[in-house]
């Protein structure tokens, strides 16, 4: 009798503690993520080793069954806004528990590298090459003690996903190349840089023979294996999208300017029934501001400004987030994950990631906030937003 309610008083506290085990630990005796598989846009998001992912400014990579994430990795307090330690990689198989892998690519304790410890290294975006059956990560890159006067493009590869990666080379953009002008350019959207330079042309033109300007950006891997860099170029005003060579590791010459004059950052494209979606924000540093999206039948354009995709509360501002990626879910079809940053300038490691659906209406593409959601949600059909 003792005994029996002994056991019936201990009973709920076994449970509890047998069931937060479980959840702490997983069947490989790891330490989990969340504490169970959901996304929670804005919270700490712990590693296997119950760690905040530090991954910044990322992109995501899904190759052999794994998806992984490559990110800024920060330190804490303004210091954390440079490259400190490098290029941070994890792996998950379901989206939710991230692997801590390590530093992919490290920062140079050689102050004259470019990829000097204190250099600004920023949205690296890893693709595989299936030639050379390299990964390559390209990187915007800011040489140390320069602030943001570089704006270049560095490029690190390795023959193994989780890196070490090697830093190949830094370059500027298409020196000495005119842009690609799809069949029906208006003649006035044509760059003259010989006679009165327009003051819509005239970074641009400025730069023609140093090459164009590389700040935020990321890589694009179109079904036909063709790779394209897109940018946000002549002093962030101007969008570029410039093909890649077959290894992925420099340019073709061909390349278009997109919404010249409007300020896009933060690009983030995807592909879905044959039309490219691209997101971005506007430019006001590590502030959040509006994104805005874009859609086109052809990578090279015309691209159509469609405005802001968020709605709702917060919607003005992104809920306080910066796109970095769009990750389509292996396996689902119109499964789509908006990936942005909640950026911490004065304490950079606090940083934090905002993941969430992107919801379809015919074409158009909706971001509503949720403060916790899981992959179930892209099997709701339609999982279009009200
Ligand atoms: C943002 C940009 C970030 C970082 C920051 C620096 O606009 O998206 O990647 O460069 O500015 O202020």
């Amino acid at each position: 009798m003792f005994k029996k309610r002994i056991v019936e008083k201990l009973l709920p506290v076994v449970s509890l503690m047998v069931a937060l085990l479980l959840t702490v630990f997983n069947a490989e005796g790891q330490t989990t993520g969340p504490a169970d598989a959901n996304f929670y846009p804005g919270a700490i998001w712990p590693d296997n080793n119950g760690v905040h992912i530090n991954a910044h400014g990322g992109g995501i990579l899904f190759q052999n069954g794994a998806y992984y994430w490559f990110g800024e990795h920060k330190i804490e307090g303004k210091k954390g806004n440079s490259a400190q330690v490098g290029i941070h990689c994890y792996s998950s198989k379901d989206l939710y528990h991230w692997k801590d892998e390590g530093i992919a690519l490290k920062v140079s304790d050689d102050p004259k590298s470019d990829i000097a410890r204190g250099s600004i290294i920023e949205r690296p975006k890893v693709v595989y090459n299936s030639r050379t059956k390299q990964y390559v990560m390209w990187f915007h890159l800011e040489l140390l003690g320069k602030g943001y006067g570089s704006a270049l493009a560095g490029i690190a590869t390795s023959s193994s996903v989780t890196g070490p990666y090697q830093y190949l080379k830094s370059f500027r953009a298409n020196s000495g190349k005119m842009p690609f002008y799809p069949a029906g350019t208006p003649e006035n959207d044509k760059a003259n840089c010989s006679d009165t330079v327009t003051n819509a042309n005239k970074f641009f033109c400025r730069d023609v023979s140093s090459g164009q300007m590389i700040r935020d950006m990321t890589v694009f891997v179109d079904d036909d294996g063709k790779a394209y860099h897109v940018f946000s170029s002549e002093e962030n005003y101007t969008l570029q999208i410039a093909e890649l060579n077959d290894e992925y590791t420099g340019y073709t010459g061909k390349f278009v300017r997109v919404y010249i004059g409007h300020q896009t950052e933060a690009q983030a494209l995807f592909k879905r029934d044959g039309k490219y979606y691209m997101l971005g924000s506007g430019c006001t540093g590590w502030a959040p501001n509006a994104a805005r999206w874009f859609t086109a039948n052809s990578i090279w354009g015309p691209w159509t400004f469609h405005g802001n995709p968020c709605q709702g509360p917060g919607s003005e501002l992104t809920f306080k987030g910066q796109s970095t990626y769009v990750l389509p879910v292996e396996g689902k079809k119109d499964a789509f994950i908006f990936m942005a940053d909640l950026w911490k300038p004065e304490n950079a490691i606090d940083g934090r990631y905002l993941w969430l659906p992107i919801t379809f209406k015919g074409d158009e593409i909706r971001i509503n906030w949720l403060d916790k959601w899981n992959l179930n949600l892209f099997d709701q059909q339609p999982h279009n937003s009200p």
